[in-house]
């Protein structure tokens, strides 16, 4: 009778031994990682902010990021860059949740179906080794099919020619909506003029494909036009009024001022 009691207890004992030890290794590893994760998060955002950039030059990353990337914090209100704060760790995704920091967009605003909008954005200004600058890359993102899309978009100091844009977060379907990512569809964006001489938003991202020599439209995804609606209104959005609007008006007119 004993002995069985006493077999109970043990197994018991062996048992929160075992939860203890686990449990132990598991946050330990947690807490141990961290420090790699925010490392490894913040490579990865500037391997995506590379691939727009067009800095070629036999420079590490880090090296790059120190000499010819600059991150400015911008009002997206008044579109003038933010006199302090803390650019290295704003995080723009994580403000738009903040009531106060952000802003609940109405159904008519919300082209690009984002729900909140930060109050302040986060955009890398590229600059060759002279200082001289080159590209400016916005933060954009909007729903498609099946998931909020994140992207970087390139644009000349002009304000309005597009260098480049790489869809770096998204879960459309590979093969279908998930082809944002591929280079020969992002290719075609290179060289379109976002606005017309008049100033007005004129992207289009068109089912089937733009004629020769089109300046404003780029080719649907195939089999994927509700993706593709979903880029065009990222960009309707963001190049708004409650986007990067009135920053993209002072950069055209060539005032890029603080708050
Ligand atoms: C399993 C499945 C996955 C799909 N994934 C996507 C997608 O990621 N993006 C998209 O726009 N359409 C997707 N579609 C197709 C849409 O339902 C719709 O038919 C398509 O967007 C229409 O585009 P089209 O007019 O170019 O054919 C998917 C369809 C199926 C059956």
């Amino acid at each position: 009778m004993s002995n069985k009691k006493d077999t109970f207890f043990s197994t018991i004992l062996v048992v929160l031994i075992v939860c203890l030890v686990c449990s132990i290794v598991v946050s330990s590893a947690a807490v141990g990682l961290r420090s790699m994760q925010k490392a490894n998060k913040i490579a990865d955002t500037q391997k995506n902010i590379l691939a727009v950039a067009g800095v070629s030059s036999n420079k590490t990353m880090k090296e790059i990021f120190a000499t010819n990337i600059k991150a400015k914090l911008v009002n997206l209100k008044t579109g003038k860059f933010v006199e302090g704060g803390n650019v290295a760790t704003y995080e723009q995704r994580h403000e738009a949740k903040i009531p106060g920091k952000s802003i609940k967009l109405t159904a008519k605003e919300d082209v690009a179906k984002i729900g909140r909008r930060a109050n302040i954005a986060k955009i890398y200004l590229v600059s060759d080794d002279h200082g001289k600058l080159q590209r400016i890359i916005l933060p954009i993102h909007g729903a498609g099919l099946w998931s909020t899309m994140y992207a970087f978009v390139a644009l000349k100091p002009d304000g309005s020619t597009v260098m480049g844009i790489a869809y770096y977060d998204q879960a459309e379907t590979p093969g279908l909506g998930g082809e944002v990512t591929n280079p020969r569809w992002t290719s075609l964006w290179i060289g379109k003029q976002l606005f017309n001489k008049q100033g007005d938003v004129a992207i289009k991202v068109i089912k089937g494909h733009a004629p020769k020599n089109a300046v404003h439209e780029v080719d649907g995804l195939a089999g994927a036009t509700l993706t593709s609606d979903g880029v065009e209104n990222t960009f309707l959005f963001w190049l708004g009024k409650n986007g990067f609007g009135p920053f993209l008006s002072n950069v055209r007119a060539g005032v890029l001022n603080h708050d």
